[in-house]
C-alpha cells in the first residue's frame, strides 16, 4: 500500500504556511543576507535561548539534527579514535554521528523501564570495556523527559564526555553541561524542514560547536580547528520565527491530542504504552509494546484496514547492514523492543474518531 492509499497515515506533518513565513522572507530581502549567522539566525538563537532560559552563546544552531550529533561527539572525541557507547535502540541518525564523528560505535542496552540508557548501567559498563572510550551518546527515547543533569554527573565522575541526543525532546530538554541536540525536521513537533539545535550550558563547549559549524573559523578566516559546514540558512530561519510565532497553539494541540490517545489506549489490555507517556509533552510519534511475537503481524493486521503503522527504530541499530560489523554488549532488552514496540500513527490534528478506529483496529488485532 503506498502511502497516500492509508486512511490514516503514520503522521501528518503541519509547517507553517506561506503567509506565516512571509515577513521573514521580506526581511531576507531587504536585509539581503542569506546564511553565515545573518540577522535571522541571530535573532531564533537568542528566541530559543530564552525558551530555555539560556544566554544566545548557549544555543547552537545547526543545518540538521545529524550534523549536531556528529559535531558534538567530535568535539567530544578531541580527534582521537575510539568508541562511542551507545543505545542501539534509537534511530539511525545517532549510530551516523557517531561513524561520522570519527568514532566506533559500541552498542550496549537500554533499560526495560525507560527504554533508554540507565546511567548506573553505562558507570558498570565504562569500567569494565577494556577498549578507549571517547564518547557516551544518551538518547531520549522518542522526546521522553530525561535527566541530563544525571548525565552531566556520570561525564564528571567518569571522565567521558556525554552527548545527548534528544531529537524529539523539544518540549521536555532542561539542558545541561553536556551538549543536547534537538531535531527541528519536518517531521519533529517544531518542524523547519531540515534544521538542528545544540543547548549547552557549557559557554566553552557551545562556543566550540559554534566554530564547529564554521569551518573551524574562529573570528578570521582561518581553520584553526576541523569543522563542518553546519550553518542554518536565514530561509531556514526564517521558517523557525514563524514556527515559534505558532508554537504555543501548536503545542497545546499536540498535547490535547496525546492526552485524548493515552485516554483511549490506556485500558487496552495487551499493550503498555512508552514510557513518559504519563508525561503531558508535544510528540511527534506515538509508540506502544505489544505482546511478543506480535508486531509484525500487527503492521500487517492495521495496514490492511487503511492504517498506517510502523516501527521507528526498526529491530535496533546492531541489526541494520551499516552497523553489524560494530561490537555489542548484551542486548536483550533492545531484542525484544525490536519485537514489540509499534509507531502508531500521530498528528496534533488526529481527530477523536480516527484515534477510536486506531483503538478498535489494535482490538480486533489482539483478540
Ligand atoms: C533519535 C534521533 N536522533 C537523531 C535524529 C536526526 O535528526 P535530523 O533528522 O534532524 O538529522 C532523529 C531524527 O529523526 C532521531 O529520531
Amino acid at each position: 500500500m503506498d502511502a497516500e492509499e492509508f486512511d490514516i497515515s503514520l503522521m501528518r506533518p503541519r509547517l507553517p504556511n506561506a503567509e506565516a513565513i512571509a515577513s521573514y522572507l521580506s526581511e531576507i530581502d531587504t536585509n539581503q543576507w542569506y546564511s553565515n549567522y545573518g540577522p535571522l539566525e541571530q535573532r531564533l538563537r537568542s528566541r530559543f535561548a530564552d525558551m530555555f532560559s539560556l544566554g544566545s552563546e548557549n544555543v547552537v544552531l545547526t543545518a540538521n539534527g545529524t550534523l549536531g550529533l556528529a559535531m558534538a561527539l567530535r568535539e567530544a572525541a578531541r580527534g582521537l579514535q575510539g568508541l562511542c557507547v551507545m543505545p542501539s535502540f534509537t534511530f539511525v541518525a545517532s549510530a551516523h554521528a557517531a561513524v561520522a564523528a570519527g568514532l566506533t560505535p559500541h552498542f550496549i542496552d537500554v533499560d526495560i523501564d525507560s527504554w533508554g540508557l540507565d546511567a548506573d548501567y553505562v558507570r558498570q559498563q565504562l569500567a569494565s570495556i577494556g577498549e578507549p572510550v571517547r564518547a557516551v551518546l544518551a538518547v531520549a527515547p522518542f522526546g521522553a523527559p530525561l535527566n541530563i543533569a544525571a548525565w552531566d554527573t556520570i561525564e564528571l565522575e567518569t571522565g567521558v564526555p556525554v552527548v545527548i541526543d534528544a531529537a524529539a525532546g523539544i518540549d521536555t530538554v532542561i539542558p545541561g553541561q553536556c551538549p543536547t541536540i534537538v531535531s527541528l525536521h519536518a517531521t519533529k513537533p517544531l518542524g523547519i524542514g531540515e534544521g538542528g539545535l545544540i543547548l549547552c550550558k557549557d559557554v566553552e563547549r557551545a562556543r566550540e560547536l559554534f566554530f564547529h559549524t564554521n569551518f573551524g573559523f574562529r573570528g578570521r578566516r582561518s581553520a584553526e580547528s576541523i569543522g563542518f559546514n553546519g550553518k542554518l540558512s536565514e530561509y531556514a530561519a526564517a521558517v523557525g520565527h514563524a514556527a515559534l510565532d505558532g508554537w504555543e497553539r501548536v503545542r497545546r494541540q499536540n498535547i490535547d491530542c496525546s492526552v485524548l490517545y493515552t485516554k483511549a489506549l490506556q485500558d487496552l489490555g495487551g499493550i503498555e504504552l512508552a514510557p513518559g507517556s504519563d508525561t503531558a509533552f508535544a510528540k511527534s510519534t506515538f509508540n506502544i509494546l505489544l505482546p511478543e511475537g506480535n508486531v509484525d503481524n500487527a503492521i500487517a493486521f492495521m495496514n490492511a484496514r487503511g492504517i498506517e503503522v510502523r516501527q521507528w527504530w526498526s529491530k535496533g541499530c546492531h541489526r541494520e547492514p551499516a552497523f553489524q560489523k560494530y561490537s555489542s554488549g548484551n542486548l536483550t532488552v533492545t531484542e525484544k523492543l525490536g519485537r514489540c514496540v509499534l509507531g502508531l500513527p500521530f498528528s496534533a490534528d488526529l481527530t477523536a474518531r480516527e484515534i477510536a478506529r486506531i483503538r478498535s483496529s489494535l482490538e480486533s488485532f489482539l483478540s
